[in-house]
């Protein structure tokens, strides 16, 4: 109750909905009970809600995250009293997402039932509230998810698929559901009376393209825009209505005004379209590409000179297409590979995508994080982090807009996805047409933002269901066919039909089409495996938690885009400290054991067995890497143990990074890199970089600085001892720079003077910098270091300025457990003017430097875990300070340490 309270006042919509002469009653100021009687529990409810927090904060439990089974095996049912309706007046309810098998009634008279948490419901009670004894009541009820899938799962001539397909993660039957995993919840929901002719606005697409533009095409960036705008009512639309387009830009000047042309009436949805001059409007770039112009698009139903209705979405101007056309010619020259593409352009321009990948933060429960404040948080660490990409994995629930808007506004591209993953899916025609609703209005609901890049269909089903399927039915072409039924048949039409802006993909990892043609009834031929010896077609998904392998390059995938790699650490100390209690603060507490989901628990209600394989997965890592550490303080040591697994997650993760983004000069032309996974929506051992308050883990800053334009990195062949070094720019232009190669022994002596060499690399491109063999070198790799930095100049997309850019990187042998690492003699200041710290190595080389940030302070540095050599001046950290209840004392308590701090006891 109290958060959404905040939540409430702290959404300010950036698309507004004006109503003329209607009643709408916000349902969130009604008074609420919400009930079981099997439990005999009555408490005050709200809306929006959900029905864990409507409990926990009326105290019927304790505990938010433990043994709370019995609630989702419960019906609920939500009811209020409706106050101030005019009977006369025709009436509907409007909700915006029912979590999600309900059945509602007004007046104790049955209204509807409902089974998509994802759909808009709308019902016509007029006749109900026409024949209410008494005050009008309007009662829903929610019923088990898990008990009703189960029935749907039983009933006769039901789907079944061969064992192993369906994914088992906690519970059973969820392809049968449209509903994410947590219980009953529900969104914003309205009553909306209206007073003859008049409408109200429930729903509304707007689609800006370039003329002439066709879904999953690059469009002619000559072509003048297209603002096609439609509109979905309440109400009905007389027939002699128009519909008139105001751009405004964020100054409040009108820039463009005028009729939409070609309207089509069809009494509950109105649309037209209108060409806007190509010049007139400023584009709207990601963040490090160029700058975020927005306008504001207002679209007003006028019948005569009567304003009958309008809403104002915030928007831009923008292209961005998915390019999986077949390798052209000239690409052929320039030494791709042959295939297809498989890479985003913006504004027709190819970029590298630079990202993460977004867990919808739908958990919403105990999750404060879902507010303006903690969202505007996780989008700074997400640009301050160099990432111009996020993909929205499938297994949460659709964005609110406000998420998008934020994205919108500080340039991150949004890859979305339906909501589906790691299952198939029925394809009875009750379920399709409910998808199919489902679709219309999500896509309907959310195009505009510019920030959207793409939809996909769902998450590993190409890879990994059709191929699970066909080993366990092989030959039997069935489930291929309902898949595609599923998702070509019904999720692309929802795309191809309201829009021309945005490109489609049934599955996120896919080898893409083997045509595309839009006479077809499936415009989308799926390639499949149906490849060619030699060429590359698709996007990559890699998990190897083999860690012995993980720094052997050639296990990597070789593909045109990474949109899934990853392994999970633990949190900080800090972190955990705020989740559990003291005596759980070791490494295999039943706990931390119990809170760590990799592996799943499969259907069992407690997980130690899966669990603690995963538990051994990070113990054996940070022992094959890094010295470990044996300190005598318990806590000191957990805290030291989590940390080395942090290490070896972004130590894995730039080994990946460096090597996807060299390829964009290689034959795979390889251009994005989407780590799994950005941040975390709870306190766990996840593949997180950021931690459930927001803290960054050792990864984010790696990422952060491998993600930087110009990086130079060393690429180490764990089978013949080749040792190469490359330059690697995602500019889009040619920069020239220096690089310095200098060998140091662990002492911090130099062991040669240093190698200087000039170098230039291309647009997108990498360039060989050092080609040589470990058994070539003259030094002792457990004694001796490799510092690469280069200084390079070029400049950024859309900027006349030249930049300065700097990067540096350590080669050294692959374990450092066994280097001969010595006290480095960190020393830490802080600078109380600059407000700055600085750090320097005074006796011996330091590896992974981390500056550490006490509890009760959200703050960030400027950089963090990098290496340090005697000899160079102090390094000067800049902080970024998000929350500190410490009224600024954090600065004090700010500690540093080095891999040299694992072998202390
Ligand atoms: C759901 O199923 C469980 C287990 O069979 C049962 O105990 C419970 O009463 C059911 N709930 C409802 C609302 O029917
Ligand atoms: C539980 O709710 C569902 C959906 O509203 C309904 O069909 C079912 O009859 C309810 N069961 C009980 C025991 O109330
Ligand atoms: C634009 O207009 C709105 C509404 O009239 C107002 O709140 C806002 O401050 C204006 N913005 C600027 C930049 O003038
Ligand atoms: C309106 O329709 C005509 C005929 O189909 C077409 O030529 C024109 O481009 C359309 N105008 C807009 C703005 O879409
Ligand atoms: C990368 O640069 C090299 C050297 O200039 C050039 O031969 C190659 O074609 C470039 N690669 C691409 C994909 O343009
Ligand atoms: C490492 O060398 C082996 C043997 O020459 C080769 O097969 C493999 O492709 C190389 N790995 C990489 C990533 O280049
Ligand atoms: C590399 O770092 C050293 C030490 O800070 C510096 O002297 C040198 O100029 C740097 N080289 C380049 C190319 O930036
Ligand atoms: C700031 O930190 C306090 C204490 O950890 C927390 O309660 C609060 O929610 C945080 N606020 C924001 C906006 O991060």
């Amino acid at each position: 109750m109290k958060i959404w309270n905040y939540l409430q006042s702290s959404v300010i919509p950036l698309f507004t909905i004006t109503a003329l002469a209607q009643k709408v009653i916000d349902l969130s100021t009604a008074e609420w009970t919400v009930s079981s009687p099997a439990y005999n529990i009555s408490v005050p409810g709200s809306v929006p809600s959900q029905v864990y927090l409507d409990l926990y904060y009326e105290g019927v439990f304790s505990d938010p995250y433990f043994g709370l089974r019995w609630v989702t095996c419960a019906n609920w049912t939500y009811e209020a009293k409706l106050d101030g309706l005019d009977e006369a007046v025709p009436t509907w309810l409007l909700f915006n997402g029912l979590d999600t098998f309900t059945s509602i009634e007004v007046c104790g008279q049955h209204v509807a039932s409902t089974n998509n948490q994802f759909r808009q419901y709308y019902f016509d009670v007029s006749s109900i509230l026409n024949s209410c004894s008494g005050a009008p009541t309007l009662s829903i009820n929610f019923g088990s998810a898990i008990n009703i899938t189960a029935d749907i799962a039983a009933e006769p001539g039901q789907e079944t698929w061969p064992y192993g397909v369906e994914g088992l993660f906690e519970f059973p039957n969820r392809q049968f559901m449209r509903k994410e995993q947590s219980d009953f919840e529900w969104d914003w929901a309205y009553v909306v009376q209206l007073p003859p002719s008049t409408v109200y606005i429930r729903n509304s697409l707007l689609d800006i393209y370039r003329q002439g533009q066709l879904n999953n095409l690059p469009p002619e960036q000559n072509a003048p825009w297209i603002v096609n705008a439609s509109l979905d009512v309440l109400g009905s639309v007389p027939e002699s209505a128009s519909l008139h387009l105001d751009i405004i830009d964020i100054d409040n000047t009108t820039v463009a005004s005028g009729s939409l042309q070609n309207v089509t009436n069809m009494d509950t949805r109105i649309g037209g379209s209108v060409v806007v001059d190509g010049q007139a409007c400023r584009l709207w770039w990601p963040t490090g590409l160029g700058p975020q112009n927005l306008y504001y698009f207002k679209i007003t139903v006028l019948d005569g000179g009567r304003e009958l209705a309008s809403v104002t979405k915030r928007s831009g101007f923008r292209t961005i297409v998915l390019n999986m056309m077949p390798i052209s010619d000239s690409q052929l020259a320039r030494g791709i590979a042959p295939g297809n593409n498989w890479h985003f352009e913006i504004n027709g321009q190819e970029f590298y995508s630079l990202g993460s990948n977004f867990i919808p933060p739908r958990w919403y429960p105990f999750c404060p994080r879902v507010t303006q404040t903690k969202m505007k948080q996780l989008f700074q660490s997400v640009v301050d982090g160099n990432q111009n990409m996020l993909r929205v994995w499938a297994s949460g629930s659709y964005l609110p807009d406000f998420i998008y808007d934020i994205a919108d506004s500080m340039g991150v591209l949004l890859w979305s996805e339906f909501q589906f993953g790691d299952a198939l899916y029925p394809v009875n025609e009750e379920f399709l047409d409910n998808v199919r609703e489902e679709a219309n209005y999500q896509v309907r609901r959310n195009n505009y933002h510019p920030s959207l890049c793409l939809w996909a269909g769902g998450n590993e089903l190409e890879n990994l269901e059709l191929s699970v399927a066909a080993a366990a039915d092989p030959g039997n072409d069935k489930w291929r066919q309902e898949y595609e039924q599923l998702f070509l048949g019904v999720l692309l039409p929802a795309i191809y039909g309201n829009t021309r802006s945005i490109s489609y993909i049934p599955s996120s990892t896919t080898n893409g089409y083997l045509e595309l043609d839009f006479s077809l009834p499936f415009p989308m031929i799926q390639r499949y495996d149906n490849k060619a010896e030699g060429s590359i077609y698709g996007d990559t998904d890699h998990y190897n938690y083999d860690s012995f392998v993980a720094f052997n390059l050639s296990t990597y995938p070789v593909g045109r885009f990474a949109n899934e790699f990853g392994y999970h650490s633990m949190p900080s100390l800090q972190t955990w400290e705020q989740a559990i209690a003291p005596e759980d603060l070791h490494f295999n507490s039943s706990t931390i054991v119990l809170r760590n989901h990799h592996y799943p628990a499969g259907g069992s209600f407690t997980n130690y067995r899966n669990s603690s394989k995963g538990m051994g997965e990070m113990t054996i890592a940070a022992e094959l890497y890094y010295p470990v550490p044996h300190m005598a303080d318990p806590v000191a040591n957990f805290s030291a143990w989590c940390h080395t697994t942090q290490i070896f997650q972004a130590d894995f993760y730039r080994s990946q990074i460096t090597y996807y983004r060299r390829g964009s000069g290689f034959p795979e032309r390889q251009l994005g890199s989407l780590y799994w996974q950005l941040e975390d929506i709870w306190q766990a051992p996840t593949w997180a970089g950021v931690e459930y308050d927001g803290r960054w883990k050792v990864l984010h800053y790696v990422a952060k600085d491998i993600y930087q334009p110009g990086i130079v990195a060393s690429y180490f062949n764990t089978t013949t001892g080749d040792l190469t070094a490359y330059v690697t720019s995602s500019l889009w232009s040619l920069s020239t720079g220096t690089a310095t190669l200098s060998w140091y022994g662990f002492d911090g002596n130099l062991l040669a003077s240093p190698t200087n060499l000039d170098f230039l690399v291309g647009a997108l491109n990498t360039t060989k910098i050092l080609q040589t063999n470990t058994n070539e070198i003259a030094y002792d790799l457990k004694d001796a270091v490799l510092r690469m930095n280069i200084t390079a100049t070029g400049s950024l997309p859309n900027s006349d300025q030249v930049k300065v850019f700097k990067h540096e990187y350590y080669f050294h042998g692959l374990d450092l457990g066994e280097a001969k690492l010595r006290d480095p003699g960190l020393v830490l200041e802080y600078n109380e003017q600059s407000g700055n710290f600085s750090i320097k190595a005074t006796k011996a080389v330091a590896a992974w430097v981390w500056l550490d940030i006490p509890a009760g302070t959200l703050a960030n540095f400027n950089e963090n875990a990098f290496w340090l050599v005697p000899g160079d001046e102090k390094r000067e950290i800049s902080a970024k300070v998000k929350n500190d209840t410490s009224e600024g004392n954090w600065v004090h308590g700010v500690t540093a340490r080095s891999l040299w701090n694992n072998t202390l006891a």
